[in-house]
């Protein structure tokens, strides 16, 4: 077992143990890459202030995101495609997620479907929506994910229109992944992953597959599932699906202050400040650099949550101290789940602890909520 110190190390070994397509397919941003790129490279212009000879005994990262108790305000974002990592890839993310004490958000675009992760878990998990056309296939999934004991819906905002990435286009991604010569070259290569997957009981796209009309088989599903994102979605329908869902609701992929404005007139527990990790917008500011002004216009009047460009518990660490309630993390759990299976989602979640752990008590701060701006270096021009 490769000894793992930072999300570094598991993305290293995540490349080489997953077949490329699948690599690219997490690894990539839209476009030129620049959203993409600066949503780390702005966490890092952020500095933090050392504070020495405070008492640190007995500190806590324990938190609340949406009034859920949480071992650190982190949880799993909702990753498409999760389960073509590994075997059961959603089953163990959520898993390690339950055991950790953070939340699990299931993508609609995942491989194991909502039953199959609620059958293998203990404690709810969230649901990620995306609004598709098919209206009966909107409340049908709803009352899935009711039915399942899902204890937020996550709707996504961000991705009605698809942002392209070019190395999924010449890669051909698709799941299961298309077989051309380059393609069986790479999967040959990857035997550890390909041992994994013989084990596989769920089928691709557990959410869709027998739920969406006219679908039979793996193409024409792609083909309904490309067709099928709703670009007719505005904010009323965001407060009709608010209504039909009853439940908590958090609103993610919010970039701008209006917006953040107009998803707290819609009464939402909560929003996601998010990029989407840049892979939709190419040219956005990086969701680290708008997340003050969007604190600033309501973080008094609705939950603000963050994600896109978090890679350690320092970067953890600075959103909350920007007023952030909660994180997620995309990339960073993927790493270790398509490096080291459950385990490895386990230490990405370790890791990050332990760093901000460690982090908060070198600034001076013993729990989440003294997290503030005082302990950051904030460069001007962020706004
Ligand atoms: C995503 N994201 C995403 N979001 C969502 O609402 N539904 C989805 O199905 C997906 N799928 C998806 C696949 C992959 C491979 C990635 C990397 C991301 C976005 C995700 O929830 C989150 O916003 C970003 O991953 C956050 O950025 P970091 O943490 O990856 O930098």
């Amino acid at each position: 077992m490769p000894v793992i110190t930072s999300i570094e190390d598991l993305r290293r070994l995540y490349e080489r143990r997953v077949p490329r397509m699948f690599y690219d397919y997490c690894e990539t941003g839209s476009w030129t890459e620049q959203t993409f790129r600066e949503n780390s490279s702005d966490f890092a212009d952020i500095r933090l202030r050392q504070r020495v000879a405070v008492d640190m005994e007995g500190r806590s990262t324990a938190s609340r995101m949406i009034g859920q108790q949480v071992a650190m305000p982190v949880a799993l974002a909702p990753v498409g495609l999760t389960g073509m990592n590994t075997a059961d890839g959603e089953i163990k993310a959520a898993r390690a997620a339950e055991r950790f004490g953070v939340p699990f958000t299931l993508s609609t675009m995942s491989i194991c479907s909502i039953e199959d992760v609620a059958a293998h878990t203990e404690k709810p998990f969230w649901f990620q929506l995306y609004v598709m056309r098919d209206q009966e296939f909107v409340e049908n999934i709803l009352d899935r994910a009711r039915n399942a004991g899902c204890s937020a819906l996550v709707l996504t905002l961000d991705l009605q229109i698809l942002g392209q990435r070019h190395k999924d286009l010449k890669n051909g991604l698709s799941a299961p992944p298309k077989l051309t010569l380059p393609t069986m070259v790479n999967l040959a290569t990857k035997w550890r992953w390909g041992a994994g997957m013989l084990g596989t009981k769920r089928r691709f796209f557990g959410n869709i597959v027998g739920h969406a009309r006219g679908v039979t088989d793996a193409s024409s599903l792609m083909t309904w599932t490309a067709e099928q994102f709703d670009p007719r979605l505005d904010w009323d329908k965001v407060r009709k699906l608010k209504d039909m869902w009853g439940g908590k609701l958090i609103l993610k992929g919010i970039l701008d202050a209006e917006d953040a404005r107009r998803a707290a007139d819609v009464g939402a527990d909560a929003i996601v400040v998010s990029n989407h990790g840049g892979r939709q917008l190419d040219g956005a500011i990086s969701a680290i650099r708008a997340l003050p002004g969007i604190v600033r216009a309501v973080g008094d009047r609705v939950e603000v949550h963050f994600d896109s460009g978090i890679r350690s518990g320092q970067d953890v660490l600075k959103a909350i101290a920007l007023g952030a309630k909660g994180t997620y993390i995309g990339r960073s759990y993927i790493y270790g789940l398509g490096a080291m299976g459950e385990a490895g989602v386990t230490r990405a979640l370790e890791v990050i602890h332990k760093e901000l752990d460690t982090t908060m008590a070198l600034c001076g701060r013993k729990s989440i909520a003294g997290l503030d701006r005082d302990i950051l270096l904030v460069p001007q021009d962020f706004e």
